[in-house]
């Protein structure tokens, strides 16, 4: 038993598509959401510097006394989840290694597609897993860099958006992959598209939902599940602005979010 929340953080409010399924998977569970909007994207950046965000931002939750960690970041995930799980004691994870074993499972053909961010797919972290999972996996990747950009425009469907996601994954659909993992936190409100894109018999992985069946494992496993009976609160910090944070957050999650605490990472580990 333990019923201190669980932390989770992206470089802004896409990790809240995480946040949903964890609610859904946990619901009785405390949870304290950090988006690092400020620095928001990571994707385009140095996975080194990412690598720090990672850290810094993992010291503040401690501050908090979370149990554990999600890194809802695939970007953040690909630069630092190894090094933060062997710098720091408590039990964290990441969104690449759920995504890339709900593929493994699921693909018939041997042949999975993965999309995301610039850094994630350079970094070569999905292909990596899935091969440790099932050597004999053929694995297409490629880099879809705007579809962040129309997400957080609020832009998910329409002609523009289509052209610009039939280029990006017509050589997955060429290749033949059976399976395509939504390797972004942003990706899971643009899937209408991309299953029209790809056609009804490619199956879409979401790492939003893999990553919370994993946590729900880990904290059942673990016995550290919160045994308090009054309803779960949910904190939600940003390093920016409040107001792009409740308008874009909303979408992700789901629902309303009422209060957002506006935070900084100056001094480390300190709210500010
Ligand atoms: N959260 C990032 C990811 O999942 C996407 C947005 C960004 O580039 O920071 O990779």
């Amino acid at each position: 038993m333990d019923n201190r929340p669980i932390g989770i953080f992206d470089s802004g409010v896409g990790g809240l598509t995480v946040v949903r399924e964890v609610i859904n998977f946990l619901p009785n569970e405390n949870i304290i959401y950090f988006g690092d909007t400020l620095r928001c994207p990571y994707g385009s950046k140095d996975l080194n510097d990412v690598r720090k965000f990672v850290f810094e931002i993992i010291d503040f939750l401690l501050n908090e006394d979370v149990k554990s960690i999600v890194i809802a970041c695939n970007t953040g995930t690909a630069a630092g989840l190894y090094e933060a799980q062997s710098k720091f004691k408590l039990p964290i994870i990441g969104v690449i290694e759920p995504g890339a074993r709900g593929a493994v499972l699921s693909t018939r053909n041997k042949k999975v597609g993965v999309i995301g961010t610039v850094g994630t797919i350079n970094s070569g972290a999905y292909q990596r897993v899935i091969k440790t999972l099932d050597a004999g996996i053929k694995v297409y990747s490629n880099a879809c860099p705007e579809f962040v950009e129309f997400v957080e425009r609020g832009e998910t469907t329409g002609m523009k958006i289509k052209k610009i996601g039939e280029i990006y994954l017509q050589s997955l659909k060429e290749a033949g992959v059976d399976t395509l993992i939504l390797g972004c936190t942003h990706y899971p409100l643009l899937s209408g598209l991309i299953q029209e894109i790809m056609g009804s018999s490619v199956k879409l992985i979401s790492s939003a939902a893999e990553t919370a069946k994993e946590l729900k494992e880990l904290i059942e496993r673990k016995e550290i599940m919160r045994e308090e009976n009054s309803p779960p609160f949910y904190r939600f910090l940003s390093t920016g602005d409040i107001k792009l944070f409740l308008e874009l957050g909303k979408k992700f999650l789901g629902k309303e979010i009422t209060t957002v605490e506006k935070v900084s990472l100056s001094r480390e580990g300190v709210k500010g």
